[in-house]
């Protein structure tokens, strides 16, 4: 009797399950994965997106902690790439300009003067090849050579993988000619339904972070965070000065900025959500994350229940800095035939008091 409760929690929640969800724009058919554990997470193989994470309130309730639609439409319209696996190049490279080995490549400026997030059809808006294996999602996706402007045949992998209160996302690529790689997800989290994110609590291991230009491209040198609005090494209402006099984030209209993390302790981030007492810890092996807090949302999509209006969600995207290729002394974003291109993001839903 006692061990009845666990079995059919099993079967109710199979690690990875699946359905038919539409068509992409190319009419290519897309499904929709289901993946559980204590949280459920759906991610689909258009654009490796996430589209749902539910995860438990500190009275057990599980409800939703991203932002999304449930249909594939709402991201077909969607220029805010909800949920999104971002590359080849997660974030800005300025002028959409690069040099790999003295040679120049011109990537499509698809965000003003600059390329952002990959270009106009980046890994966010491609179809993937799903596999289950196991407990695990794997998507697959080649990038052919010239794709967006980038060099060398890119084989991208990215596997989703859901246990007790973790979700767990492996990037990997390798090469056939020398190119940069930065991927990431684009999830826009809010952790109590609220209609703003700006009562969430957040803590971020950064002693520094990178001041932008007024085109959100790194200026080069780090910024410590001391006696700056952008100091998170303590706890801190994400609304709390986010409308302080501070040039930076007028820049970015908020927080738009790469966070430069420590490396020590683990994990590197944490967002608490008090009215819920939802918490989200992230712990990655990437040197940066972007604290983009919905700045440019503007009611336009219409999600689950409402429209997503401006700073209803706020994304953690964790990632090499943005521009590396431009600034020799970021670290390197390089990937070179026979290297692999292999980084993980660890996403654990947990509860405070
Ligand atoms: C960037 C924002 C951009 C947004 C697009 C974020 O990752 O930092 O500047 O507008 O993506 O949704």
């Amino acid at each position: 009797m006692e061990k009845a409760f666990p079995t059919v929690l099993s079967v109710l929640c199979m690690s990875v399950s699946v359905e038919p969800w539409g068509r992409a724009s190319s009419g290519e058919s897309v499904d929709l994965f289901t993946i559980c554990d204590e949280i459920t997470v759906k991610v689909s193989n258009y654009g490796g997106t996430i589209t749902s994470i539910r995860a438990p309130d500190r009275g057990g309730v599980l409800n939703e902690v991203v932002l999304g639609f449930d249909a594939i439409d709402g991201y077909l319209g969607s220029p805010f790439y909800h949920g999104a696996t971002i590359g080849r190049y997660a974030n800005r490279i300025g002028g959409g300009r690069i040099t790999v080995d003295g040679e120049e490549f011109l990537l499509p400026l698809n965000d003003g003067v600059n390329h952002l997030h990959g270009g106009f059809h980046g890994l966010d808006k491609r179809v993937w090849s799903p596999e289950i294996i196991d407990d695990t999602l794997q998507l697959s996706y080649l990038s052919r050579d010239g794709e967006e402007g980038y060099s060398g045949n890119l084989k991208v992998s990215v596997t989703f993988r859901v246990i007790g209160d973790r979700l767990e996302i492996d990037y990997q690529a390798t090469t056939d000619k020398p190119t940069v790689v930065n991927l990431t997800n684009h999830a826009y989290f809010n952790l109590g339904g609220g209609e703003t994110i700006l009562d969430h609590l957040l803590w971020l291991d950064a002693d520094s972070y990178s001041p932008v230009d007024e085109s959100l491209i790194p200026i080069g040198a780090h910024q410590n965070v001391r006696d700056t609005p952008f100091d998170f090494t303590a706890p801190t209402r994400v609304g709390a000065r986010i409308n302080d006099p501070d040039n930076q984030l007028d820049l970015g209209n908020g927080y738009d900025h790469n966070f430069v993390l420590n490396q020590i302790g683990n994990p590197q981030i944490i967002l608490t959500e008090p009215s819920s007492g939802r918490v989200l810890e992230i712990s990655t092996n990437m040197p940066g994350v972007q604290l983009y807090t919905g700045n440019f949302l503007d009611g336009s999509d219409v999600g689950r229940d409402e429209p997503m209006g401006f700073r209803s969600g706020l994304c953690l995207e964790t990632q090499y800095f943005p521009d590396s290729p431009n600034k020799p002394d970021y670290p390197s974003t390089l990937l070179r035939p026979g290297e692999k291109y292999i980084e993980k993001t660890v996403y654990r839903f947990t509860v405070t008091n």
